[in-house]
């Protein structure tokens, strides 16, 4: 067909307009600065994503060398750019900072392209000089930049992608995203108004200990309680539901609890064990560190324990409130709120300012029917700096018994200069030395089987928490010592690398775990956290989920990290599904292992002692993971079966010899828990 001169004119323009389009906006090359995104999609070990300045905030230096632009984060570290196709080229210098010069960090570069590896820096060190890193990019979707770890974890792993751009043609909007949603949400329904009776079913104590358990309780107050066959030497306040006493024979005792209000009533059994062994569920309750750090006082610790009653978690279970580092005085105290004595002309030691008088800060906590915790060091000082136990231990115990407590964190710190013999001025640097003695078991073991045996010898029930980042297998000689709980991994942060991190590593210490002895991966980092620096937790909602479960199928014990003033609604629902409390809390002991890798999904299985099994569905990857899941067997799980969705608290299929497929649906960084229980 012809077309007329004017039908030719008109496509002529329409070209020369289509033409000077992509001229002006496209085919001209543009310089994208990675600065000019949104760093913050990015997610990293530690601190937050720096633009133009260092991890610390200072100018991005790297082996001397000042970079004005550039992008610094802390391994381990991910940040997606969405190209679309848009960019021909990225390039950057990158490597370590030199802010933290005086440390032995290591780490990788890494350029991810639609999933497949561009480039890779090869290990850096600190004081190497930048490393270019030039790519093309023509044609690819995704760019990701990963820095590693090196290998050796990530302590002072200071990355800087200095002067990082893209080229692209006409200045085309690239922008960051992260993949994992954001948006919070509500799985756990309410309580009823009728009362329901929740926490452990057994509780141990010794004979001639000090008794105090509060039955954890929800409902529509007032309630009346009860408890039928309550041995001799306790009583039960009926309208607080606390129990107190002292039994001073050994044995089991069944009691049958109940609780009464006007929209019903409940019961539930409690073996009361009174024998040798006490913590024979998982310690649940409140730190102050994750929150507070070397800012605690007294009177943040009470608040703490009144919050923990007014938000109703004490009757989910939750009890402890403990006292971390900073309640003694400091050796370098610039703040006067902890400068004073060390100790007392007879060598017992000397709460700070902040703190005062130890004992009536127990009566608080004990008239509320809670227990209480403090922390100290094997070292001549906390890691903090403050005084510790060493040489003092009996007098500590004594002491701490005397002042009512129920709980110690007795963490290693500066005790590693202890062994080597280093002079013990200067805490920090004792604390970095860490422990030299790694293959001495006996110098490990040392410190806490002395403190383990001095409250042994006080006439209260103390819990004994080992804190020595699991060194020399602390999971396989704890018990030994008197240790009720023992950290296996390094302190914990509210990153979604340092909790995926320390839950890879928990399997290895699973066979240890039983009741009165339990793996400790360290506290929760959920709510309000901060070391003194307070923020929402950055991990995000189904990194949360995946974080409560997996400690609850590790039998960890929770504690709370966070701020117990500012509970907002997802935090205090993430606290307190008792279904899923009762995973972590199940009198059987075990602890759950990994028992099925599918791509970046992790099956966790834990016996329970009903005979069901808690399985975690935990999805490590980025991308959702949907599949038909049917290898019931590789989890030990077998013939028909009801399951349960623990989160939910809904019963959502039957499994059976004829029908085992179970469609299964988990969000990236999240997680399913169910219950699978027999069914005749
Ligand atoms: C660390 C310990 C932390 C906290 C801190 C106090 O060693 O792992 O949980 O107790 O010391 O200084």
């Amino acid at each position: 067909m012809k077309k007329s001169v004017l039908q030719r004119f008109n496509a002529l323009a329409g070209l020369i307009t289509i033409f000077s389009i992509i001229g002006a906006h496209q085919l001209v090359a543009q310089t994208v600065w990675l600065d000019q995104l949104d760093l913050n999609a990015a997610t990293q070990g530690y601190g937050t994503p720096g633009k133009n300045r260092s991890i610390d905030r200072k100018p991005i230096t790297i082996a001397g060398k000042t970079f004005q632009r550039g992008f610094s984060t802390h391994a381990v570290s991910s940040l997606q750019v969405l190209l679309e196709g848009k960019a021909n080229s990225f390039s950057a210098q990158v490597g370590i900072d030199d802010e933290v010069t005086g440390h032995e960090p290591a780490v990788e570069f890494e350029l991810y392209g639609d999933g497949k590896k561009l480039w890779s820096s090869g290990i850096m060190r600190l004081g190497d000089a930048a490393r270019p890193c030039s790519v093309t990019l023509i044609g690819v979707q995704k760019l990701e930049l990963v820095v590693t770890d090196g290998g050796n974890g990530n302590y002072y792993d200071h990355a800087d992608w200095a002067d990082a751009k893209f080229e692209t043609t006409g200045g085309a909007a690239l922008s960051t995203y992260n993949p994992i949603s954001g948006e919070p949400y509500i799985l756990t329904p309410k309580p009823p108004a009728s009362p329901r009776i929740n926490g452990s079913s057994v509780f141990g104590v010794r004979p001639g200990s000090p008794f105090l358990f509060r039955i954890p309780a929800t409902g529509e107050r007032p309630m009346l309680f009860s408890a039928n066959e309550l041995p001799a030497g306790l009583k039960l306040d009926e309208k607080t539901g606390i129990i107190t006493g002292k039994l001073l024979k050994e044995g089991t005792y069944v009691v049958t609890l109940g609780a009464k209000n006007a929209k019903g009533k409940a019961d539930k059994k409690l073996r009361i064990v009174c024998g040798n062994r006490i913590a024979l569920t998982p310690p649940m309750g409140w730190n102050s560190w994750n929150c507070f750090a070397g800012e605690v006082s007294a009177d943040k610790v009470k608040r703490a324990a009144a919050a923990m009653i007014k938000s109703d978690l004490v009757n989910h279970g939750w009890t402890y409130i403990n006292i971390d580092d900073f309640w003694q005085n400091h050796r370098d105290p610039k703040d006067s709120t902890i400068r004073g004595q060390l100790r007392d002309d007879r060598g017992n030691i000397v709460p700070n300012a902040r703190f005062g008088n130890m004992k009536e800060l127990a009566d608080y906590v004990h008239n509320a029917g809670l227990k209480i915790g403090l922390y100290s060091s094997p070292g001549p000082w906390t890691c903090g700096g403050c005084a510790g136990s060493y040489g003092f231990e009996k007098q500590d115990a004594e002491r701490y018994a005397l002042w009512e407590f129920d709980y110690l964190k007795y963490d290693w710190c500066s005790y590693g200069g202890v062994i080597d013999g280093m002079p013990n001025n200067d805490p920090y640097k004792i604390s970095s030395l860490s422990y030299k003695g790694g293959n001495n078991l006996n110098a490990a073991v040392r410190p806490f089987k002395i403190m383990g045996a001095y409250l042994r010898q006080q006439p209260r029930d103390i819990v004994f928490s080992l804190c020595q980042y699991g060194m020399s297998d602390v999971w396989k000689w704890g018990d030994s010592v008197g240790g009720n709980c023992w950290r296996t991994t390094n302190d914990i942060t509210d990153t979604w690398t340092s909790v995926k991190n320390i839950a890879l590593e928990q399997d290895k210490a699973a066979a240890w775990a039983k009741p009165g002895n339990w793996n400790d991966p360290d506290m929760l980092v959920v709510g309000t956290v901060g070391w003194g620096n307070p923020h929402p937790s950055k991990l995000k909602p189904d990194e949360q989920y995946l974080h409560i479960s997996l400690w609850c199928l590790f039998s960890a014990p929770l504690l709370i990290g966070c701020d117990m003033e500012k509970l907002d609604d997802f935090t205090l629902n993430l606290l307190t599904n008792d279904e899923v409390i009762a995973v972590d809390q199940d009198p059987l002991g075990r602890q759950a292992t990994c028992k099925q890798t599918i791509g970046d999904l992790r099956i966790y299985v834990k016996e329970m002692e009903d005979g069901s099994h808690a399985v975690g569905f935990c999805n490590l990857g980025l991308e959702r993971a949907t599949l038909s899941y049917k290898d019931f067997d590789k989890l030990g799980i077998y013939g028909k079966q009801q399951v349960r969705d623990l989160w939910r608290q809904k019963n959502i299929a039957h499994i059976d010899g004829n029908n085992k497929e179970l469609a299964i649906t988990v969000p990236a960084h999240g997680v399913l828990l169910y219950k699978f229980s027999g069914v005749k």
